[in-house]
C-alpha cells in the first residue's frame, strides 16, 4: 500500500494482538477528536478474516454504541454483504480511518487522519486480509492517493506492495443519498465476492 500520509514516528510494529492494540487505542490523545467524541471505535469482525472493509470514521451512531457501521449507512452495509452472502462477523473485519467521531460527522482532516492512521495500518498488517475495500473517497485519499476521485478509481482493482488486492467502490452513505450508485456497488461486491472465493479454494 502507498503510505501517502502516515506518522511514522507512531511505531506499532511491536503490538502482536489486536487486543493489546484496542486497548492502546484507546487512550489515544494524538489529535483533537477523541477529546469531543465518547469514546475510540476500534472496528470489529473476523480477526482472521480474509477482507476487510475500510471507511471514514465513525458517526453518531457509532459513537455511541461504540462499534463501526451501526448506524443507517452500516445496515445498509449488512445489506450489501448478505446480497453477497457475506456476514460482518464470520467473512470480514471493519474499521475506519479515523476512530474518533468528527464533530458534526464532518470528513477527517488531514492531521486527523496522518494521527490515525498507525493504528489502521497495524490492524491490517494483524487482521492480513487478502482483499480490502475501501468505502468512500476518505478511504481511498488517505490510503491510496490523496488527490484520487471514487467517481474514477471505483471497480478497478489495485494492488498493494504486498500483494493485497484493494477495491475501491462508493461509501454507503452515498447510496443513501443517490441510489443510482447501488448498481455500480452491487457490481464491485460482486467481483469482491468472486475474488473472496477464489482466495479461498487456493488456501
Ligand atoms: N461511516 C463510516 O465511514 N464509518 C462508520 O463506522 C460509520 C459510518
Amino acid at each position: 500500500m502507498n503510505k501517502v500520509i502516515y506518522d511514522k514516528d507512531h511505531d506499532l510494529s511491536s503490538i502482536n494482538t489486536l487486543a493489546e492494540l484496542h486497548s492502546l487505542a484507546r487512550d489515544c490523545r494524538r489529535c483533537g477528536l477523541r477529546s469531543g467524541c465518547s469514546g475510540v471505535v476500534f472496528g470489529e469482525g473476523n480477526p482472521e478474516a480474509r477482507l476487510m472493509l475500510i471507511g471514514e470514521g465513525p458517526g453518531g451512531d457509532e459513537d455511541r454504541q461504540g462499534r463501526p457501521f451501526v448506524g443507517k449507512a452500516g445496515q445498509l452495509l449488512d445489506k450489501i454483504l448478505a446480497a453477497v452472502n457475506m456476514e460482518r462477523f464470520t467473512h470480514v473485519y471493519i474499521a475506519n480511518v479515523v476512530k474518533c467521531r468528527p464533530p458534526g460527522n464532518r470528513a477527517p482532516q488531514t492531521d486527523e487522519a496522518a494521527a490515525c492512521l498507525p493504528w489502521l495500518y497495524r490492524q491490517i498488517e494483524l487482521v492480513s486480509p487478502r482483499i480490502i475495500v475501501l468505502l468512500g473517497s476518505t478511504a481511498l485519499q488517505n490510503l491510496i492517493e490523496p488527490g484520487a476521485r471514487i467517481t474514477v478509481m471505483r471497480g478497478k482493482w489495485l494492488v498493494s506492495k504486498s500483494g493485497i488486492k484493494i477495491m475501491p467502490t462508493f461509501h454507503p452513505a452515498a447510496l443513501l443519498r443517490d441510489t443510482s450508485k447501488k448498481r455500480p456497488v452491487w457490481e464491485d461486491f460482486q467481483k469482491v465476492r468472486d475474488e473472496y472465493l477464489r482466495e479461498q479454494r487456493q488456501h
